[in-house]
């Protein structure tokens, strides 16, 4: 996948939608071609994958609720734990022969609904790329994500300012994970992160410990905390026997836990540790003082604007975007709706979920 920088104007426009928390049109540009409209008693179909961090199990319940209060007919679906990528093509099929005008889709494997979102197009269904790209297909119509770059660029800057914060000049020993090879974000989080990281490993400001810097060999297969939690352990037993682990670079929160549980387990001291998601248990450890850092991805506006793009496309008119050149899917530029990731550290995190009323409690 290409990523090309998007401007900071934009930036600042999407940063005003994200933070007044309205969709108001943004000018850059349209994505899903506009149907003629359709019939509000047509099927919306939501087709996420298994729950395997709590913005999924968010985004759920939001959907069904705010399609419901939209006035639509909702369908969501989630894949299950095992059979995860057949389960949810069988679930986009079902949509679609039960006539969705339009289906959103959190890819359980990015490269594996290429025969689905085609049949999809064929019956005349709008698709939506919902977090995470679809791959490899003309028949995306348009995504809706947080800037997946930005949220890695952050990560590897709070990487740096957490260890700097504990040691006023490294050398630092640090480690890097990075998410599920059949999600196309864990790509783009672990691009942001190593464009912040790399000049830094490069003048020896970083040293990983074990040589693994390759996606290939940082990745935790399918974004599952025990995956992370036994590379953790293997490297703590190869590596760090009497050297300190200064910090790790962490995808997301769930396996920022899994490696925390690690270091503790091995009787070290927690590193500075990132993540992503503002989970409800990690939020908690930030207040703490054992997480460094999480992303707020506001779980609410990423749906609500999925849900705009639904009333618009509904509407007859054209699914609002304000990016056209990020999103190559090695068939197409997916033209894409982009909120803007906010870093979470201890010292902010009070702020940052001021409105949320489910995480500002922890925070007090
Ligand atoms: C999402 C992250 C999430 C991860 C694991 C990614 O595609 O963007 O927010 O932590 O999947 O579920």
């Amino acid at each position: 996948m290409r990523r090309h920088v998007i401007t900071t104007a934009a930036i600042a426009a999407i940063a005003l939608l994200t933070v007044s928390g309205c969709s108001t049109r943004s000018a850059a540009g349209s994505g899903a071609s506009a149907a003629a409209g359709f019939a509000k008693g047509a099927t919306t179909g939501v087709a996420l994958p298994s729950k395997t961090s709590e913005n999924w199990v968010l985004a759920g319940a939001l959907f069904t609720n705010g399609l419901k209060a939209a006035g639509f007919k909702g369908d969501v679906q989630y894949a299950g734990a095992s059979t995860t990528v057949k389960d949810q093509q069988d679930q986009i099929s079902t949509m679609v022969t039960e006539g969705a005008k339009v289906i959103i889709i959190g890819a359980a494997d990015s490269g594996q609904l290429g025969t689905q979102v085609k049949a999809a197009h064929d019956a005349g269904a709008i698709v939506i790329a919902y977090d995470r790209l679809i791959l490899n297909t003309a028949d995306v119509d348009s995504y809706v994500a947080y800037d997946n770059f930005k949220v890695g660029q952050l990560q590897g800057q709070a990487l740096l300012d957490g260890l700097k914060a504990k040691k006023a000049t490294g050398p630092y020993n640090i480690e890097l994970f990075s998410g599920s090879s059949h999600d196309a974000n864990s790509k783009v989080f672990f691009d942001g992160a190593m464009s912040v990281l790399k000049p830094k490993i490069a003048d020896g400001t970083l040293v990983v410990g074990s040589g693994q810097t390759d996606i290939k060999q940082t990745a935790t297969a399918a974004w599952k905390a025990e995956n992370a939690q036994s590379r953790m352990d293997a490297l703590l037993t190869s590596t760090y026997g009497s050297k300190p682990l200064d910090g790790v670079l962490s995808p997301n929160d769930t396996l920022a836990r899994a490696i925390i549980t690690s270091v503790k387990a091995a009787g070290k001291p927690i590193p500075v540790v990132t993540g992503q998601d503002s989970e409800a248990e990690s939020v908690k450890s930030i207040m703490a003082g054992e997480q460094y850092s999480t992303i707020d991805k506001d779980t609410r506006l990423l749906v609500n604007e999925a849900i705009t793009m639904v009333k618009d496309l509904q509407a007859g008119k054209k699914a609002p975007v304000n990016d056209t050149k990020s999103y190559n899917n090695g068939v197409k530029i997916v033209p894409a709706f982009l909120l803007v990731p906010v870093i979470v550290t201890k010292a902010n995190a009070a702020a940052a979920y001021a409105n949320d009323p489910a995480l500002a409690p922890l925070t007090r």
